[in-house]
């Protein structure tokens, strides 16, 4: 049993952690934490998951005290005969407690290890949890001298004590992210994290062999995301520059990662292109319409509108004569915040059924939450997650 410390937008985390485990594998703790019913869990595969860690101790106590308490005495003994240094970090999540109580678990630990001439090292953090930048940078969960205990206070009073495998390497996601040659503000810059997720949208985590599609590649981030993940890469876009665009930055990808990946893309509508290659599942990140820094006018936002319901829809048809029954169909479609924090939806969305798609119904989440978008932002993606009938 694992448990996954979520994002910036929890749903997303546990929409993506439902396809690939099953909706039943995954379950809610807390607004920020799940637990995952399975073998083994790869972090670096998952976009919506900064932090995991592996179960040691279910506990029916909820007090930060007496978690305490049996933090120490367990791990005193654990390591009591530990041959070298010990780098440990503990995080405290959902528990309404001062940073210094969880340092001060830790002191105790150190005072009590140094009588078994164990020599501990505590990760300094002004907060009650550690973020997952310091995780990663201090390696934590890496190896057996390098420990995070990742403390969580469940909604039904439960305590879970994990130890942690590792944090998302957001070196890595930066390096990706900005390293790249190609970079284009005007198209949009899809977070490599959100690419991830939607990958695994799309395939379920399924082992590749498969090739992804994304119908609106743009500069390729998606495509570069499917590469990464060992998967085959299909990418088409309208714009003549978007196809070099992306040329150059897997060729790039290639270089700085020298693996000979497969991949093919090629200038083309997706309203009306014919695809050359079999399809064995489609993410990709639509037309999202114009961008604006504040709410447009009524008049303004129908119009717009209506020409991405227009160009997504005519897609979605003519990929749904393309592509297999139960292909899965992945794609982030735009979605506009009002200046009463309302989104208004695509029509498209309350008529999917009508082009031949059935929505993925998650357990633990609705289509409303799935939805990327920071504060302050009028265009926010909204994820949806399709199978072709
Ligand atoms: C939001 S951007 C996608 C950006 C992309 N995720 C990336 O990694 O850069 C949408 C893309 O759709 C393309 N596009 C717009 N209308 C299209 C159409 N009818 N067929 C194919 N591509 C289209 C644009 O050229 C643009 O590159």
């Amino acid at each position: 049993m694992y448990i996954a410390i979520l994002g910036r937008q929890p749903a997303l985390g546990i929409a993506e952690l439902e396809r690939v485990f099953g909706g039943k594998s995954v379950k809610p703790l807390y607004n920020q934490a799940v637990s995952i019913d399975c073998e083994e869990f790869d972090i670096q595969r998952f976009g919506g998951v900064p932090k995991a860690g592996k179960v040691i101790a279910e506990l029916q106590i909820s007090s930060w005290h007496q978690v305490s308490q049996k933090i120490v005495q367990y791990y005193a003994n654990e390591w009591s005969s530990f041959d070298g240094k010990i780098t440990v970090g503990i995080s405290a999540y959902n528990f309404n407690i001062d940073a210094r109580e969880v340092q001060k678990t830790g002191i105790i630990l150190k005072q009590k290890l140094k009588k078994y001439n164990t020599s501990l090292r505590l990760v300094p953090n002004p907060e009650p949890s550690l973020n997952s930048a310091t995780s990663h940078h201090n390696k934590l969960g890496l190896s057996k001298n390098k420990v995070e205990l990742l403390v969580v206070k469940t909604d039904n009073n439960k305590v879970i004590i994990a130890e942690s495998t590792g944090a998302q390497n957001i070196t890595a996601y930066a390096k990706r992210d900005q390293e790249r040659p190609k970079r284009d503000a005007f198209v949009g810059m899809l977070p490599p994290k959100l690419a991830q997720i939607m990958v695994n949208l799309a395939t379920c985590g399924a082992q590749p062999p498969m090739r992804i599609l994304d119908p609106f590649c743009g500069t390729g981030v998606v495509l570069q995301e499917a590469l990464l993940m060992g998967y085959c890469a299909y990418g088409t876009d309208l714009s003549a520059k978007m196809i070099e665009y992306s040329l150059e930055n897997l060729k790039w990808l290639s270089e700085v990662r020298r693996d000979k990946f497969d991949y093919k893309v090629k200038e083309g509508d997706a309203t009306k292109y014919q695809w050359q290659l079999q399809i064995d599942a489609v993410a990709g990140e639509t037309y999202l319409g114009q961008p604006f820094s504040a709410p447009p006018s009524p008049a303004k936002l129908e119009e717009v509108m209506k020409n991405c319901n227009h160009i997504i829809t005519e897609f979605l048809k003519n990929l749904g004569s393309q592509i297999q029954p139960g292909t899965p169909v992945c794609i982030a479609i735009p979605s506009w915040c009002g200046k009463d924090g309302k989104f208004t939806h695509l029509p498209l969305v309350a008529t999917i059924a009508r082009f031949g798609y059935k929505p993925h119904e998650f357990m633990n989440v609705s289509q409303n939450d799935l939805l990327y978008y920071r504060e302050g932002q009028v265009v926010a993606r909204e994820i949806l997650v399709l199978t072709r009938i």
